[in-house]
């Protein structure tokens, strides 16, 4: 089966074909530069932005598929969580098509998209696994008994571990999305340097709190002229990055142990990060696990995830109404 997925959910505006969940033909992703000189995505502007670019993007990953739009058997598009206006805009434009062509529709939610990607790329991901789901608007870690079968364990009380990353970022003047900057530069950084405090929330729960970590940093990198400043700006990346993914790696492999689930994966685009790599791989050798992440191009926002996501999801329980809406905060929900 030929799937079209759509991905309009925030600042990349994407379309992908993917065969049978998972097999890639195309992922096409437009990342809206608009707002770097914003220091974050103004709503506004990307609804516009995924309007002007949402046919272009389209045409295109048809063209690298070598597929017509009449080959199309199934589309998908996010419908939340996201910004209402960015949403709407990829949302429409796959129900248009789908109508139009006579074709089923499944309306993804973009957290399981982040969790498919996983699915899409690993053949041999074993169930059950556990799933940090880590980006600029989520840190959950999540047990994943199979796809579409799921045990929120926990999830950020504050700030998402990616907003940290750009908010770092922008204090240091390193444009805006700054994760893969920060990941960048703290590679020549001494992660030594300080100890910025491991945002635990409970140290016996599962959750996450970034904004401690957020404010540490500000209040640390206020103290310093801009001649120290400059000359330390690798270690406090390098510090700073350290605090944020050990948390992310002792929480994962503390689950992991607790509820004896053998394999770990990430998703969401913190889990480019090669720090967290790095670690997470030590660790679960340690434990003799398995562990698991997508390529880059499939851990940020991508319509390849959401393609192989709803394909999983028509299998079982077939097309969504096309009455369904955007839904800006939609969550994942534990099964029961
Ligand atoms: O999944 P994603 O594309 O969008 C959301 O759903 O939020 O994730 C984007 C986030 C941004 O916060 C960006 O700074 C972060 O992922 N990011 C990284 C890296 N690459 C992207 N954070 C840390 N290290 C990276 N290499
Ligand atoms: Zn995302």
């Amino acid at each position: 089966m030929l799937i079209l997925g759509i991905e309009t959910s925030c600042d990349e505006t994407s379309a992908a074909v993917v065969r049978d969940g998972r097999e890639i033909l195309s992922n096409v992703i437009l990342s809206q530069l608009i707002h770097s000189g914003y220091g974050g995505v103004v709503p506004e502007l990307a609804s516009r932005e995924h309007l002007r670019s949402i046919i272009p993007v389209y045409r295109e990953a048809l063209a690298k598929a070598g597929i017509a739009e009449s080959d199309i058997e199934l589309v998908t598009a996010t419908y939340g969580p996201g910004l209402v206006g960015a949403l709407l805009v990829g949302l429409n434009f796959a129900k248009g098509l789908a109508y139009g062509n006579d074709i089923p529709f499944v309306a993804v939610n973009h957290l399981e998209g982040h969790i498919a990607a996983n699915f899409l790329i690993h053949h041999d991901l074993p169930v059950p696994h556990l799933t940090l789901i880590i980006s600029g608007g989520h840190t959950s870690l999540v047990l994943v008994n199979s796809f579409g079968d799921y045990r929120i364990l926990g999830q950020t009380k504050d700030d998402a571990v990616g907003e940290a990353y750009d908010k770092v970022a922008k204090l240091m003047g390193l444009g805006y999305p700054g994760g893969a900057a920060i990941d960048r530069l703290a590679q020549s950084g001494n992660r030594n340097f300080f100890r910025f405090p491991r945002g635990v929330a409970r140290e016996e729960s599962f959750d996450f709190s970034y904004s401690g970590l957020k404010t540490a940093v500000a209040l640390y990198m206020q103290k310093l002229t801009p001649l120290e400043l400059e000359k330390n700006k690798a270690d406090i990346a390098a510090s700073f990055q350290e605090a944020a993914v050990e948390v992310l790696v002792n929480k994962a492999v503390r689950a992991a142990t607790e509820l004896n689930i053998e394999t770990v994966t990430l998703s969401g685009g913190v889990a480019s990060n090669s720090r967290l790599k790095e670690l997470m791989q030590e660790a679960m050798r340690e434990i003799g696990g398995k562990f698991y992440f997508p390529p880059p191009s499939l851990c940020t926002d991508n319509a390849a995830m959401i393609a192989a996501a709803g394909y999983f999801r028509y299998k079982m329980q077939g097309a969504s109404d096309l009455a369904v809406n955007a839904v800006p905060y939609l969550k994942l929900v534990s099964s029961q």
